[in-house]
């Protein structure tokens, strides 16, 4: 699968795809990550990307036309995804990365200053994508959200790709809590049933702590999951432990 991202600041990529799972996803040849500088397609000797916006106002608008000229050039297939970060854009999240790993190319077009002109939202991109209710100086840093996330979903990226199948989320639930040595620290101690080697019996505590956490951090993700009759007896469980503790 293969990343493009269009940015007027290419040195802040310089050394962040050298470094933990995206770098060996690019030794593998499982993924391809391209910077491209939005100056080498602007159209004048000063390659000049940006202007200030018509009808007056702060700060600096990016030009339609380098933008067009570099996702014109860059576009390798039909179905590439176009992808314009912005804080108005649809909320990005697990799902969505998801998707997003099912195509072969994804061209991300970092914004800067106030933003790009809407001639490029109207007519050159598929998505336009968030990745949270606050703003950044740039798309940049968006830009590096996404590639990771979706990098993930690609077979052979994570090395364990079962830790993939059950991370938070994927099941519909938050991850459940994990300890490692030593069993005791400061006197707190990791939970006896971790240390049984009963894989059935740890199974089940795991899922009701998934239940649990999920359960009190983020009610909202319960409701849109379908549970097993396994997981809602523990989910009655968790709910009289939680009633008994108020
Ligand atoms: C300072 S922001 C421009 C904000 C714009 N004036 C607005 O209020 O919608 C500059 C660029 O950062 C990126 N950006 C800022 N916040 C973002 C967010 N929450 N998600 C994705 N990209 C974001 C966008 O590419 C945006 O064009």
């Amino acid at each position: 699968m293969r990343f493009d991202i269009i940015t007027v600041l290419p040195e802040i990529f310089k050394s962040v795809f050298n470094a933990g799972v995206l770098k060996k996803g690019i030794e593998k040849g499982l993924i391809e990550i391209r910077v491209h500088n939005l100056r080498d397609y602007a159209i004048d000797k000063h390659r000049q990307v940006d202007d200030r916006p018509f009808g007056g106002g702060e700060g600096m608008v990016l030009k339609p036309e380098p933008l067009f000229r570099a996702v014109e050039k860059i576009k390798e297939k039909e179905n590439s995804r176009i992808i314009l970060l912005s804080p108005q854009g649809r909320k990005f999240d697990y799902k969505l990365a998801e998707e997003f790993s099912n195509f072969p190319q994804i061209i991300l077009i970092c914004g800067r200053y106030e933003g790009v002109d809407e001639r490029v939202r109207e007519h050159l991109i598929t998505d336009e994508i968030s990745i949270g209710d606050y703003v950044l100086s740039g798309g940049e840093y968006a830009a590096l959200v996404i590639i990771d996330a979706v990098a993930r979903f690609i077979p052979g990226v994570v090395g364990k790709e079962e830790s993939v199948k059950k991370d938070s989320f994927s099941l519909g639930l938050l991850d459940y809590p994990q300890y490692t040595r030593p069993r005791e620290f400061r006197g707190w101690k990791v939970p006896d049933v971790l240390l049984t080697g009963d894989h059935k019996k740890i199974e089940i505590w795991r899922k009701k702590k998934s239940l649990e956490i999920t359960l009190r951090k983020r009610p909202d993700l319960l409701e849109q999951k379908e549970l097993n009759e396994e997981e809602k007896k523990l989910l009655d469980e968790i709910k009289k432990e939680i009633s008994s503790e108020e």
